[in-house]
């Protein structure tokens, strides 16, 4: 498995996404501009990997801060998280790494500069590879749901590359194959940057799990004609009541899965969960350009001038949802109540 980030020295260095699988090259960030660069141009995306890019980033922006006192500091500091944090909305990790920054930052009020950038730089690390433990227990306790042979739909990546490793939806795919389980994967292409496509089938098949692409409208089809046993998928930000936002398109996949009465399941860590959000209308969807869809290998392939709708993210009720899987265990519908225990039992 390809390191999705890392640091190389004082640089960050990211497997370039948009040119998989074509090419596996590097994309290097000198500066924490380019890491949100890297963000908003898709270079690097999958909501917990968007939190860990973040987090270097703000370490790589505080290096370079030219401070004698802890309050010039932190004002330089606080900038550089106001414009990270605008690199991408919909996905709530951006902003759950950016605050664990800045509790990194109001713990060493008293300390020196230096000693200040070094915890950032730690702090970063260890968002990093807490990310992929996590994503090994994910991936344990939702591979105890999966039946021994199963044919899984996923949406989108939702797997190492969208992650610190390991993956989420992925990461439970990934743990049922290592316990034997006898797994085939469905993956949506998923347009319009073609996620499923170039991303979830290329870490499927480095793995050796079965991987069969199909158009994003196939999914309902295959669920009729019964070949379709789970659907698993990851989540950008949800609500405290269980409204999930994930990859566009994820909602009509779990409305299919209802009508067809196969299970849908959503993996994602705990930092996932927006506690703050009430319902998943409060939750910001990401609108991208029109060209994404319109402009196919450099070719406008419609009328020049026809606009496009495009939210990269749409919201799924929770009543959709067959459960949560978590590194903490499977939460079950009524959301209500057991996110909060969940949640809570995180902050204990
Ligand atoms: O636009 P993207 O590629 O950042 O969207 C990614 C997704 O929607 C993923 O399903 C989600 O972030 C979960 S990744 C573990």
């Amino acid at each position: 498995m390809i390191p999705t980030i890392k640091w190389e020295g004082s640089h960050i260095l990211m497997i370039d996404q948009r040119k998989l699988p074509a090419k596996v090259s590097w994309y290097r960030c000198r500066t924490y501009r380019d890491v949100i660069g890297a963000i908003k141009k898709m270079v690097i995306r999958g909501a917990p990997a968007i939190g860990i890019a973040a987090a270097m980033g703000l370490s790589l922006g505080a290096s370079s801060i030219r401070a004698g006192n802890f309050v010039s500091f932190k004002k330089r500091f606080d900038n550089i998280a106001g414009e990270m944090l605008l690199a991408r909305p919909t996905a709530v990790n951006l902003r759950w790494a950016v605050d664990r920054m800045r509790a990194v930052l109001e713990t060493s009020a008293k300390s020196p500069v230096i000693a200040i950038k070094e915890a950032l730089r730690n702090e970063s690390e260890s968002i990093l590879t807490e990310d992929i433990e996590i994503n090994h227990r994910i991936g344990i306790n939702g591979a105890a749901i999966i039946p021994d042979e199963a044919a899984i739909l996923t949406h989108c990546n939702a797997g190492s590359l969208a992650t610190g490793g390991y993956g989420t939806a992925l990461g439970v795919i990934r743990a049922g194959h290592e316990m034997g389980k006898k797994i085939k994967v469905f993956a949506d292409e998923t347009r319009p940057w073609l996620q499923g496509l170039r991303l979830t089938a290329f870490e499927l098949i480095e793995e050796g799990i079965p991987v069969t692409v199909i158009v994003d409208s196939a999914a309902g089809s295959l669920m009729r004609r019964k070949m379709i046993d789970i659907v698993i998928t990851g989540a950008d930000r949800i609500a405290s009541n269980g409204d999930t936002a994930n990859k566009i398109g994820t909602y009509s996949l779990a409305v299919l899965a209802r009508e067809n009465n196969v299970p849908f399941y959503v993996a994602a860590p705990l930092s996932t969960i927006d506690m703050s959000v009430k319902d998943g209308d409060r939750i910001p969807v990401e609108e991208r350009g029109s060209d994404e869809i319109c402009i196919i290998r450099g070719r406008h392939l419609g009328p020049r001038d026809v606009p496009a709708c495009n939210p990269a993210f749409d919201i799924t009720p929770a009543r959709y949802l067959s459960g949560i899987i978590t590194e903490k265990g499977v939460i079950l519908p009524p959301f209500k109540g057991t996110i909060k225990k969940a949640f809570s039992s995180q902050q204990a």
